[in-house]
């Protein structure tokens, strides 16, 4: 799959991707990760990107002109241009699945007050907001939304398996605790079920963990 950043603050993107699962999708040409620097298409001497908002308010907005510079070379007719924003549509595992699907993805990281409509108007495919809450910087949540996309990838988890079975899957319920050696550490023990190696009484008990841990944590999933 091939990524492309737009953003002011290129390290933000290329630290947390450059490590660990990201890092090998990148190594392997799994993932093809170029990120632009905003301020390289800025007006003038000053490199100028951002500007008053027409009409007042605090703050200032990304102005057109750079972030058109930066996007135009990028896009063909297979690409998908997506806008990091608190504005946006609450993106969820079904987004990263659909989007794990494109070819090509393009993401305007938003900063200061956000980015001047046109640009929406006219080049955005979707705006996806990573939670209610707002971040200093679209780049980090630019960097939750691809590391989710990409690890749906064929190749790039270890065990094909662990993506389907994991919270959000099939079932949409959280995911059931796990358990691992020793079977018993500072008098807590492992539920015995999980060491009777009954595969079918496992699954059920797992099913209805899930269930439980859905119903406390998240009950608008059930
Ligand atoms: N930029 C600032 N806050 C954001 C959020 N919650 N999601 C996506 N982009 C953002």
């Amino acid at each position: 799959m091939q990524v492309d950043v737009i953003t002011l603050f290129p390290e933000v993107v290329t630290v947390p991707l450059g490590a660990s699962m990201m890092g090998r999708a990148q190594e392997r040409g799994l993932l093809t990760l170029r990120v632009h620097n905003l301020r390289e298409q800025g007006i003038g001497k000053c490199r100028q990107v951002d500007d008053q908002p027409f009409g007042g308010g605090p703050g200032m907005v990304l102005k057109p002109e750079p972030l058109f510079s930066a996007l135009d070379p990028l896009r063909t007719d297979r690409s998908r241009v997506l806008l990091l924003t608190p504005q946006g549509r609450s993106f969820h595992q079904r987004d990263a699945e659909r989007l794990s699907r494109e070819e090509h993805l393009i993401f305007i990281c938003g900063h200061y007050e956000g980015v001047d409509q046109r640009i929406v108007d006219s080049c955005v495919d979707e705006e996806l907001s990573i939670g209610d809450y707002v971040l200093t910087n679209g780049a980090i949540a630019a960097a939750v939304v691809i590391d989710a996309v990409v690890r749906l990838l064929p190749g790039v988890l270890g065990d094909d398996e662990s993506a389907s079975q994991e919270s959000f899957g099939a079932s949409g319920l959280l995911d059931h605790p796990h358990y691992t050696r020793p079977a018993e550490w500072r008098d807590m023990k492992v539920p015995k079920i999980l060491l009777s190696g009954d595969h079918a009484k496992i699954v059920a008990w797992r099913a209805e963990q899930a269930r439980e841990r859905t119903r406390q944590n998240r009950p608008d999933l059930l």
